[in-house]
Parts: structure tokens; C-alpha cells; sequence
């Protein structure tokens, strides 16, 4: 028995790294868990994974493109595979394409960038989280470039302070009828197939306490808690678990 048994969890962007890490370990704790994504090959292969962990899964495809008409298609679709109860909505799906602020950025880049981070997770949360039940959570991805400026960074850095704002509109409104709303903030984030210090974000967490990029497990491990009832008293904040690097600068290695 999990602390997520018998409870059902959609994780949007769940295909790949960090949102794939959330999949599975919800699913390990005993959710029954929607995986969605736009690549349906890298979804069966977590809907596998989970399945021959003895876990529950199901797979729904998305292209979360900003509309409310994708996002609500998404939130019924999961909805009707959970039988009508998502207990567990995690904002994961987003895009951080490098080098994207001004002035390379036009309409098309900036409209795609607030379209995927932060109107998709605004109209599924709106749809969602008025039909949970007491004790549900929402839980949103942010990011350590919410809170710390780099250079060329502003566009995507934006989007997820908005998400950030948002944990804290939502967990106003929705707290009170019982339903949670929290979200993690990650460090640099190193995919699995991708070896230590060949991911373009590895030189920045040269400089953070942890001196390296976070496994997407780390993410995944705040997410279960601040989703669980042990994390019943939380609402409202966006939990740092990025080895540092929003906190500490520290002296290069050498
Ligand atoms: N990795 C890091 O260092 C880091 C650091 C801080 C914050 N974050 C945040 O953490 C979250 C996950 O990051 P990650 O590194 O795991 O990203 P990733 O490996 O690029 O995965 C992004 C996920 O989002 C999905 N996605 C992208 N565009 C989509 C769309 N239009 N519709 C539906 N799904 C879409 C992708 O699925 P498909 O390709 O199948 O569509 C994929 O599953 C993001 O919100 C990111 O901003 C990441």
C-alpha cells in the first residue's frame, strides 16, 4: 500500500524526464496514473514501465497548445479514465527552448512559450480543480530562473513566474473547499539519457551548493509529498529543491 493508493493522478508532459519521474513514482505509491504528452511511442514506453512495476496507467495524447479547447479536452479525457476522479493534478508540460528572449523572440516563439507553460496549466487547472474532492492537490512546475536573472533567460523565466503567482491565486481559491495547490521549483535538471555534463544546463549548478544537475527522481520525490496528506498544511508554496541554486552562489570548482 502507497501513500497514493487507490487515489488517480494526471501528470501532463509525463513523456519524458521530470514529468516521466512523477509518472512512475506516483504510480509506485499507488496511484492510478493518466500519462500525457504529444509522443505516443515515449508514452507507451512509461505506460510499460509502470505497468511491469505492477502499477496502473493509462496513456492520453495532448498537444496542449494553450487553448482552453485542448486543455479541457485533456481534463475530460482523463476524468472519464479515472472514473471521475482526479484526485492528483500535476502542471508539469513545458518548454524552454534556449536563448528565446528578445530580440530572436517573435509573436510566434512568445505566444507558444506562454501558450504551453502557463495558459494550458491555467485553463486545465480551472477546469479541473472545481470538481476535485477535498483532499486533492494541484502541484505546478516552476523553475530556480523564476527567482534568479540570467541573461537571454526573461521569456521562459517569465512564464514560470507567472505559474508561480498562479500556485499562489490558486491555493486562495481552491484551499478553502479542500484542495491543495503548491508547486516545486527545480534546479537544472539532467535527462537520464543525457550523461553528466553534456546538458546545456550543467555549468550552471557549477556554482550551487549540490556542484551538479539534479536527477529528475529528486523532483519527482517532492511532488509525492507535497500531493500527500503529510503535506496536508501546505499550501501555497513553491518548494525549492534545486540543489541551491536559487539561494547560494558559491566560488568555481578549482
Ligand atoms: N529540466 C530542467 O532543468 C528544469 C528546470 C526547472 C524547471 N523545469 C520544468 O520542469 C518541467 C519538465 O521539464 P523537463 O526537463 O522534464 O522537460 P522535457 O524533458 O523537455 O519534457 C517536457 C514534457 O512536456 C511535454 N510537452 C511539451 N510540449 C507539449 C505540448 N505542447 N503539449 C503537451 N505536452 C507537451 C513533453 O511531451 P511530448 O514531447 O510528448 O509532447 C514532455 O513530456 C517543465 O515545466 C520545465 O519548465 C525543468
Amino acid at each position: 500500500m502507497g501513500i497514493h493508493s487507490g487515489r488517480s493522478a494526471l501528470v501532463t508532459g509525463s513523456t519524458s524526464n521530470i514529468g516521466r519521474a512523477i509518472a512512475i513514482a506516483m504510480a509506485a505509491e499507488g496511484a492510478h496514473v493518466v500519462v500525457s504528452g504529444r509522443d505516443e511511442a515515449r508514452g507507451a514506453a512509461v505506460i510499460d514501465s509502470i505497468l511491469q512495476a505492477g502499477g496502473r496507467a493509462d496513456f492520453v495524447r495532448a498537444d496542449l497548445d494553450g487553448s482552453s479547447v485542448r486543455s479541457r479536452a485533456l481534463g475530460d479525457a482523463a476524468w472519464e479514465l479515472t472514473g471521475g476522479r482526479i484526485d492528483v493534478l500535476v502542471n508539469n508540460a513545458g518548454i524552454y527552448p534556449s536563448g528565446t528572449d528578445a530580440p530572436i523572440a517573435d509573436d510566434a516563439l512568445v505566444d507558444r512559450m506562454y501558450g504551453v507553460n502557463v495558459k494550458a496549466p491555467f485553463f486545465l487547472t480551472h477546469h479541473l480543480a472545481p470538481r476535485m474532492a477535498p483532499g486533492s492537490a494541484v502541484v505546478n512546475l516552476g523553475s530556480w530562473v523564476a527567482r534568479l536573472g540570467l541573461p537571454g533567460d526573461g521569456l521562459y523565466a517569465s512564464t514560470k513566474a507567472a505559474l508561480e503567482a498562479l500556485t499562489r491565486s490558486w491555493a486562495a481559491q481552491y484551499g478553502p473547499s479542500g484542495v491543495r495547490v503548491n508547486a516545486v521549483s527545480p534546479g537544472v535538471i539532467r535527462p537520464p539519457e543525457v550523461a553528466a555534463g553534456r546538458f546545456p544546463g550543467d555549468p550552471l549548478m557549477a556554482t550551487a551548493p549540490a556542484r551538479e544537475s539534479g536527477a529528475p527522481e529528486a523532483i519527482a520525490a517532492a511532488v509525492v509529498f507535497l500531493a500527500s496528506d503529510a503535506a496536508a498544511f501546505v499550501h501555497g508554496t513553491v518548494l525549492d529543491v534545486d540543489g541551491g541554486r536559487a539561494s547560494v552562489h558559491l566560488a568555481a570548482h578549482g
